[in-house]
């Protein structure tokens, strides 16, 4: 290399950069510019390490041409660089910005589980008849899940509810029943509450059993409650859910805490009680069991069985909402597939 040609050489190597300079459109095409000419592999980089060549005596005033040159690209970069920064941050800011007037286009929308529509209805229903509502724990005291309910440790009864134990003493509640007791003890009567939510019980996982479901207690405490005046709220909610010509069939049944007790069947809405593969040919569909609170119930929550009377209800909610929907599989409400969660959008 000769010391005249560094003159040119540089001369040339601006040139270019200058025309490459002025058809760079981005920051990042800038880059790319200076790294051709200043980076490690760079033009000018190769100028200065190509200096060895030439005699001693010529090489600082060499080193300076090319410094200075050097100094003189990198703000000629640079001040390009913050004009196309400019530039592209106003480009930005138009394309971005929010007209916030404008109608929100698909913005996803969720769609409430259909177990919440039916407890929503119910409590609807309910309180429209004057009920309060009331929600108490999941991990619940074996004193109110059992004890109160008149469920002895020892009682067979405790068998056909195969508990999760917590310990000896604290059960995930098998039943929303406990909140009869809980409703008792922390009112006067008259005493009219429903108590929507989560029970557990060790089931194996098929079609029509979870461990986990949902039920709804229904509880009244006044002076002459009596059996009339339970299926009177039940046939007004079998109505109210179903529509006219839908009434309640009572069977004699058996729960510690009721007394009588008694399975309550609707008439099946998909054939309005003639009979059909739903409800198995007979009419009728198996939703609640009920029954006026045993005395023994009352006399342990506080109440005077000789002044006051009661019944109670529990609504299992997982059947009725698939007797509501058409849904086959009980599983269905429990994985959250899209899929099927957004058939109950409104
Ligand atoms: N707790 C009962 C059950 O889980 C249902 C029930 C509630 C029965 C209230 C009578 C009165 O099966």
């Amino acid at each position: 290399m000769r010391f005249m040609g560094i003159k040119e050489r540089i001369a040339e190597i601006r040139e270019t950069m200058t025309q490459e300079m002025r058809e760079a459109t981005s920051t990042q095409a800038l880059d790319e510019i200076r790294v051709r000419l200043l980076g490690k592999k760079g033009d000018l980089t190769a100028l200065l390490r190509g200096m060895g060549q030439l005699a001693p005596e010529e090489r600082p005033k060499a080193g300076a041409m090319i410094n200075e040159a050097r100094e003189k690209f990198a703000e000629m970069l640079e001040a390009k660089a913050s004009e196309l920064k400019a530039r592209e941050q106003e480009i930005a800011l138009q394309q971005e910005t929010i007209d916030v007037t404008q109608p929100v286009k698909n913005v996803p929308i969720g769609a409430a589980h259909p177990i919440n529509l039916v407890m929503n209805e119910l409590v609807d229903c309910f309180t429209g008849m004057g009920f309060e509502v009331l929600e108490g724990p999941e991990v619940e005291l074996d004193h109110y899940n059992f004890e109160l309910m008149n469920i002895p440790k020892n009682h067979p009864a405790r068998d056909a509810q195969d508990t999760f134990y917590v310990d000896d003493n604290i059960v995930l509640r098998t039943h929303t029943s406990p909140m009869q007791a809980r409703a008792m003890l922390s009112r006067k009567p008259p005493i009219r509450v429903i108590c929507p939510g989560r029970v557990y019980r060790a089931d194996e996982v098929d079609a029509t059993h979870s461990p986990v479901f949902h039920q709804m207690e229904g509880l009244v405490v006044d002076k002459d409650v009596n059996m009339a005046d339970l299926r009177g709220t039940l046939n007004a909610f079998a109505r109210r859910l179903y529509g006219e010509g839908i009434t309640t069939r009572f069977r004699p049944s058996f729960f510690p805490f009721t007394e009588p007790s008694t399975e309550v069947d609707l008439t099946c809405s998909a054939c309005h009680g003639k009979g059909c593969r739903i409800c198995k040919g007979t009419g009728w569909i198996e939703v609640l069991g009920a029954g006026m609170v045993n005395p023994r119930v009352l006399e342990m929550c506080g109440i005077d069985s000789s002044v006051y009377s009661g019944f109670a209800f529990g609504i299992g909610l997982e059947r009725i909402a698939m007797l509501r929907y058409g849904i086959s599989d009980m599983r269905l409400l429990y994985e959250g597939d899209v899929r099927f969660l957004s058939q109950f959008r409104k």
